[in-house]
């Protein structure tokens, strides 16, 4: 799960590079480097361990005049192979220090090629996988039918290489080539004018240029300064697929937001409306993809869903509305799970596999799974022709646009969206609802972006709460019915940003060992439904509270705007606009994600790049 880019062209590289790998830096942050050619033949590397300031102090202290031509790459880590230190860091060279390489991914069999090339003599400098792609390249390069040949050596590397990777390389003989080859591992061409560049993520070179290519499974891309030129890992000449980037720079900035994140959760009513936009028309649910005939989507008998995280607890919220809207059993499992055991499927099965990224392992192995049982499998999915999509059967994107922060906010909004839209396409498709009950879901859903606008009026009041708590030992989060999973999300939030224990209940089960947990002025977060939509379930909730304020608990209640019933009980009361009980999560989430990362920015932690975590978790 790291960042990389290159660039050819007629700008300073390392700017070009630096620029990139700042907005890549939510793919790994345990390390970066860049690597730098001049037209002289010198090849310049400097790498560092920890965050991308590291490194461009380090820039500072060497002089960045050393790192003068206008061809070069780089790399931000996030760790598998090796510890986070600075030997381990990208780039890699070959021992000649005339090739060096980035890669994204994990080289499955690196033990074996390493035993091969120390058994040849080469003695290795770092403990990385990366590093044997960099020696085999430099032997390629010297050797045999390959020998002179940069994209030959490239190419011949890779038929080798088992595993998921992207690399990036150079060779001193060659200042104005970037070689780059892709396997399950996303890798996009930037095609600018008198420029190119390679990297992870469009972001990377969103300021230069938003035309880009999207390369296939093992193909490798030749950039130079005046072109690119698309192959197969056998040197036949491939097609990649061209795209026009629909949003631009300022929408991967912080647009004057002390962190991404808090953006991030200011943009979900947009997110949720760029996400519904153009898949209702002609009174009809549509789409983005779809290579499975609409006989197979009526077909379907018994529904899955998989992810992992933030994208799994969208997939629980919408089981409820999946159900009940096409009476179709429905199952959410986390795409780690899944794939090790043996679920029931067959052709009839439709696996949603939910992934904002749409590179996560766990899940791309779930969706493999799936196909070899010949499942159908439909991706929502928040990146344009990622790994996910491209293998599935049927895809609906997801449009909230680029995600920075590592936790996920609009994201999250927007697979929730789309998941009802897949369940509404199901239902239109089976005929458990009438044209005319589908058209008014849809309207409701429409209504969501102005009710979330709403939601963060309380940014403020939420903000203000999570600063007077930031110093609890452990926060709790009950929900019932789809407030369950909300206070799963709300509790995984809190987790990963404030690194403070955190746990989602079904306050139903509170009474089956939870309970023992409450202690005096232990903050407890209630997630209630609407007094009028689950009347039953609200007076339930009312009673759960009463025993946990009872028991010393601090209750934050999340409730329904003129819920007068639960106002006694709150201690802390955060008012969320009525809507239909399905949507409720579309709202009773936005509280959550604020106070989770104002609970972190109190205690000192960085919002958008929690410890240990990477945006896309492309290792399974
Ligand atoms: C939590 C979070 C993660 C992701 C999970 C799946 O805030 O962001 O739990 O939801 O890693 O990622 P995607 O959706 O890219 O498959």
């Amino acid at each position: 799960v790291c960042g990389i880019v290159g660039y050819v062209g007629h700008r300073p590289a390392l700017d070009v590079v630096l620029g990139g790998l700042r907005r890549m830096e939510y793919r790994g942050y345990d390390s970066a480097g860049v690597a730098v050619l001049d037209g002289g033949g010198a090849l310049t590397v400097e790498r560092k361990a920890g965050r991308l300031a590291n490194l461009e102090a380090r820039l500072d202290e060497v002089g960045r005049e050393h790192f003068g031509g206008t061809a070069g790459m780089g790399h931000t880590r996030w760790a598998t192979h090796g510890a986070p230190v600075d030997r381990n860091s990208h780039p890699h060279r070959d021992a000649s220090q005339r090739v060096a390489v980035v890669h994204n991914g994990i080289i499955e069999n690196f033990a074996a090629l390493r035993a091969e090339l120390e058994a040849d003599g080469v003695e290795m400098a770092s403990d990385t996988d990366t590093e044997t792609a960099a020696h085999l390249v430099a032997r390629a390069y010297t050797e045999g039918d390959t020998k002179g040949d940069l994209t030959a050596s490239v190419a011949a590397v890779c038929r080798r290489l088992e595993g998921a990777f992207t690399l990036v390389v150079t060779h001193a003989d060659h200042p104005d080539t970037i070689v780059a080859a892709r396997r399950s591992s996303p890798l996009v061409v930037g095609v600018g004018d008198g420029e190119h560049f390679v990297a992870s993520d469009v972001a990377a070179f969103i300021e230069h240029t938003r035309e880009a290519v999207e390369l296939g499974q093992d193909q490798l891309v030749v950039i130079t300064r005046e072109g690119y030129e698309v192959l197969d890992f056998h040197g036949d000449a491939a097609q990649a697929k061209p795209f026009t980037v629909d949003w631009d720079l300022s929408a991967a900035e912080k647009g004057g937001h002390e962190y991404f994140m808090l953006k991030e959760i200011e943009e979900q009513p947009e997110a949720l409306a760029n996400t519904l936009r153009g898949h209702f028309e002609s009174g009809r649910i549509i789409l983005d993809e779809q290579r499975i005939s609409d006989q197979d989507l009526r077909d379907v008998d018994k529904v899955f869903v998989v992810a992992c995280g933030s994208a799994y607890h969208s997939g629980l919220v919408a089981k409820y509305a999946i159900e009940h809207w096409t009476r179709l059993p429905v199952e959410v499992e986390l795409a780690s799970e899944f794939r090790y055991r043996d679920p029931v499927l067959d052709r009839d099965t439709l696996v949603v596999a939910v992934s904002q990224s749409g590179e996560t392992a766990d899940t791309l192995e779930a969706v493999r799974h799936a196909r070899e049982q010949k499942a159908r499998v439909l991706a929502v999915c928040n990146t344009n022709g990622a790994q996910i999509p491209r293998e599935s059967d049927a895809v609906l994107y997801t449009h909230a646009g680029p995600e920075i922060g590592v936790a996920s906010t609009k994201a999250f909004l927007a697979q929730i969206a789309a998941n009802y839209l897949v369940g509404l396409a199901l239902a239109q498709a089976r005929g458990t609802k009438y044209p005319d009950e589908v058209a008014r879901e849809f309207a409701e859903l429409e209504a969501m972006p102005a009710a979330v606008q709403k939601v963060l009026s309380t940014v403020d009041q939420v903000r203000d709460l999570g600063r007077r708590i930031a110093d609890s030992k452990a926060v709790l989060f009950l929900g019932r019915h789809v407030g369950f999973p909300v206070a799963l999300e709300g509790a995984l939030k809190l987790k990963e940003l404030a690194y403070m224990h955190a746990e989602g209940f079904a306050a139903g089960e509170l009474k089956h060992g939870p309970i023992a947990l409450i202690e005096d002025g232990l903050p407890v977060v209630v997630v209630m439904p609407s007094p009028k939509g689950r009347a039953v379930l609200h007076s339930k909730l009312v009673s759960n509270i009463s025993e946990i304020q009872a028991r010393g608990a601090r209750t934050i209640v999340i409730a329904e705007e003129g819920d007068e019933t639960v106002r006694p009980f709150a201690d802390e009361l955060i008012e969320v606009p009525a809507v239909p009980t399905l949507l409720q999560p579309l709202v009773s989430t936005v509280p959550l994600q604020v106070l989770a990362a104002e609970i972190a920015r109190a205690r000192g932690y960085d919002v958008d790049k929690p410890r240990n975590l990477a945006k896309s978790v492309t290792v399974e």
